[in-house]
């Protein structure tokens, strides 16, 4: 079992239509080939949480980079794990509306690295490691209660 957090940029077009058919592709494809996630979208950006089997996720992650929807896909962390986060969700959506204020502070936090770091050097930055999980992880819990 493998985990990909990435973030992108929305097309400068994107229309609310557009998440819609992402989400509704998303989900049922997701739910044929065992990935789950989590995409939340802010301020032009999206971030996303996949995770499933590691080559059904390479094909899938090399699927959506090409997606003309968004662009500047950044693979932000990408680990071997024991267990989903997200095991009921095929792909959840938070739009920015719907995330608390210390979750936009720590998406700010996490785009901030971002754009300072060098492309390829984001797996090893500490703190980006941090704030991810954080976000991650206050997402999940909230929903969970
Ligand atoms: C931000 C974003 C997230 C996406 N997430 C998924 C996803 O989780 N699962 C999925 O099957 N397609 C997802 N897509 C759609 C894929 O990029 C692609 O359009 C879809 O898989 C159809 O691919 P195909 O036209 O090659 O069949 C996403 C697209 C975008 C822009």
């Amino acid at each position: 079992m493998q985990r990909l957090i990435y973030t992108s940029s929305a097309r400068y077009n994107l229309k609310p239509s557009h998440i819609n058919d992402i989400l509704g592709h998303a989900r049922a494809n997701n739910r044929n080939v065992g990935i789950t996630g989590l995409l939340v979208f802010h301020e032009g950006v999206f971030l996303q949480v996949l995770e499933g089997e590691h080559s059904t996720l390479t094909q899938l992650y090399a699927r959506i980079r090409r997606d003309w929807r968004h662009t500047d896909c950044k693979a932000l962390l990408a680990e071997p794990v024991a267990a989903r986060m997200f095991p009921d969700w095929t792909m959840a959506y938070r739009p920015g509306e719907a995330l608390e204020a210390m979750q936009t502070r720590l998406l700010g936090d996490i785009m901030s690295v971002v754009g300072s770091c060098k492309s390829g050097e984001f797996e090893d930055h500490p703190m980006l490691n941090v704030y991810l999980r954080a976000f991650v992880t206050s997402v999940r819990m909230r929903d969970a209660a």
